[in-house]
């Protein structure tokens, strides 16, 4: 595996070299760590971390605050991979100069290397501002789980010609609209893979599916779904490589176990007394 480090322009490299980009969601130091060892491109500190990490039903809750602290946690592992810290819903949307201020925030505070924001058309100068102050912006179009109480649910969106009017051309234009406002990259959510295709072909920046099938420069998935850490079901999307949650479950019912059945801590993980060692006083005492 190269251990060259990966940068913004490498990532752009990659879909002029056709060369997929693999990303994966990260926390938190040892899944950081791991996935940085395991040759992951970018590490998105993702505000799904109000859902996966936090037990919320959506991203809405998280705060600046939490995003630095988890981003601050994953760039301390940061060995080869690029870090993209999410910008949380409300800490963007409301005026350009804020989102600038915020931005500014992830890269010095949380030590990421390139943001990302969600929207299309209507964060086109946002997006703008903040890479005019030559910060790295990914864009997020598509199904965009802050804008869940609009959609009505995290909905695939775009599917539908003609009935569900307006909708794949409003995809396509976010689109358009995410590279020229100058962002590097642009995140594909929950889209037809064919329209995720017309995009790809569309746009010189690379895009990154989760949910938008298999056309795109670079695919991204969410640590807990990929590595099975979810009690619940996962969306369609995911595919689960492992079964971390079964796992941890079982070595913690083990552990308990052994506490209970006093047969842990055994003579192995246990200290023994030291010897008293004679002094010269004990000697000269009798003792
Ligand atoms: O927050 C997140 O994890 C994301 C990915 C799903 C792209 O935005």
């Amino acid at each position: 595996m190269e251990q060259k480090k990966v940068t913004v322009p490498g990532l752009t490299r990659s879909k002029s070299a056709d060369e997929p980009i693999v990303a994966v969601t990260a926390y938190d130091f040892p899944f950081a760590r791991i996935a940085d060892q395991a040759g992951i491109d970018f590490l998105l500190v993702g505000d799904s971390l109000g859902m996966v990490v936090q037990g919320n039903e959506t991203t809405l809750p998280v705060t600046m605050e939490e995003v630095i602290y988890h981003s601050r946690m994953v760039a301390r592992a940061r060995q080869r991979a690029l870090i993209v810290a999410d910008m949380p819903f409300g800490s963007y949307q409301t005026d350009p100069h804020d989102a600038v201020v915020n931005a500014a925030r992830l890269i010095k505070e949380g030590a990421a290397e390139a943001v990302k924001l969600e929207g299309g058309q209507a964060m086109a100068e946002t997006i703008e501002r903040i890479a005019a102050v030559d910060i790295p912006v990914m864009g997020h179009i598509g199904l965009t789980p802050q804008s869940v109480h609009r959609m009505g649910g995290h909905k695939v969106q775009g599917r539908r010609r003609g009935s569900a009017p307006g909708q794949r051309e409003r995809v396509l234009a976010d689109a358009t609209a995410v590279e020229e406002a100058g962002a590097f990259a642009v995140v594909l959510e929950g889209i037809p893979m064919d329209l995720a295709a017309e995009i790809t072909d569309t746009l010189t920046i690379p895009t990154i599916g989760i949910g938008a099938g298999p056309s795109c420069d670079g695919q991204i998935l969410v640590m807990h779904d990929v590595l099975g850490l979810c009690e619940s079901l996962s969306p369609k999307f995911a595919k689960k490589y492992a079964n971390l949650w079964q796992d941890a479950r079982g070595a913690l019912e083990s552990y308990a176990g052994e506490v209970r059945g006093r047969s842990f801590p055994s003579v192995e993980h246990s200290f023994q007394s030291l010897k008293s060692v004679p002094t010269e006083d004990s000697i000269a005492a009798g003792a």
